[in-house]
């Protein structure tokens, strides 16, 4: 199975939110990382075939999408970045009331329901209303729902968006179980979220692709960009003031340890670090660019 999408445009009057975009998308986890309003969302909303392109192309397996409609709708799971819970539905209703908008068959959606309620933990909450869950607990829902049709392709805007530090771990380990055979697209404007569960990152900016690849790649490109200094008050000061910090914190003798990512040595005693993905987004962001 092969997603290709061919110099994707989309503009919203004089707004350009995502500007020619290609890619090839196979089984795997994508990552789509970028700031908010570089076009995420806008670019899901056409992979979900529920915006239409200004110009360009999508097409699953050389086919273009406008011609599969349905067809090409039948293999999706799509989790939107805004998505509308009914907060008095208990969660096996909703499931069902939006297995039956996807055309499943009553008495499968009962059953499948229920598996992927207890697929993303909540199968001990299935009859209370979604009203009382957390964030994690619906966006939990979220995910499951978007499985209800057994997509081979799901996208999931911004699903750990308000999740706390634990149900982020248990999201990531959620949609590596699910990723088999399946082509997941992500975003997020956390690098966290991605590092370790994305085979590909894409980071976008102002609508266009800035960066892809493998995230061993992009964090090796950044090899010899990242420094340790460690400096005294008003030397630190003017390093932040110079150079794009990472990190600072107090050493024990009380002067300054700062992360530094700049593309030469920044001080005579800079020692160099091993960078992260997370020194590859500063990178790329820097200056407020
Ligand atoms: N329906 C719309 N009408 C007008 N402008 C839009 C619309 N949707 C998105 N935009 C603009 O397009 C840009 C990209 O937005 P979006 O795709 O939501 O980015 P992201 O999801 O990365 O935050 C933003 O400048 C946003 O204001
Ligand atoms: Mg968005």
């Amino acid at each position: 199975m092969e997603l290709a999408i061919d110099r994707l445009t989309r503009q919203f009057d004089a707004k350009i939110a995502v500007d020619r975009v290609s890619a090839t998308f196979v089984p795997g986890v994508y990552g789509l990382l970028g700031a908010n309003g570089a076009g995420k969302t806008t670019l899901m909303r056409m992979l979900c075939d529920v915006l239409r392109p200004t110009s360009g192309h999508i097409l699953l397996d050389g086919r273009d999408i406008c011609s599969l409609g349905s067809d090409y709708r039948a293999q999706l799971g799509y989790l939107p970045q805004d998505f509308g819970y009914y907060p008095e539905f208990t969660a096996l209703d909703f499931m069902e009331y939006m297995a039956s908008l996807k055309g499943i068959s009553r008495s499968s959606a009962r059953r499948r329901s229920l598996e992927l309620l207890d697929a993303v933990s909540l199968i001990g909450e299935a009859r209370r209303k979604i009203k009382t869950f957390s964030g994690g607990m619906k966006q939990r829902l979220g995910i499951a729902q978007a499985m209800l049709n057994e997509p081979k392709i799901l996208v999931l805007d911004e699903p750990t968006a308000g999740l706390d530090p634990k149900e982020r771990v248990r999201f990531r380990n959620l949609i590596a179980s699910f990723a088999q055979d399946k082509i997941v697209v992500l975003s997020t404007h956390i690098v966290s979220d991605v590092e370790h569960i994305a085979d590909h990152i894409i980071v976008m900016r102002a609508g266009a692709f800035i960066m892809e690849g493998k995230p061993e790649s992009i964090v090796h490109s950044m090899e010899g960009r990242v420094w340790e200094c460690v400096a005294a008050e008003r030397e630190a000061a003017d390093l932040e003031e110079r150079f794009t910090v990472a990190n600072a914190h107090y050493t024990a003798d009380g002067r300054t340890a700062l992360r530094i990512i700049a593309d030469e040595r920044p001080t005579l005693n800079a020692a160099p670090l091993a960078p992260t993905l997370e020194d590859v987004y500063l990178y790329m962001f820097r200056d407020g660019q």
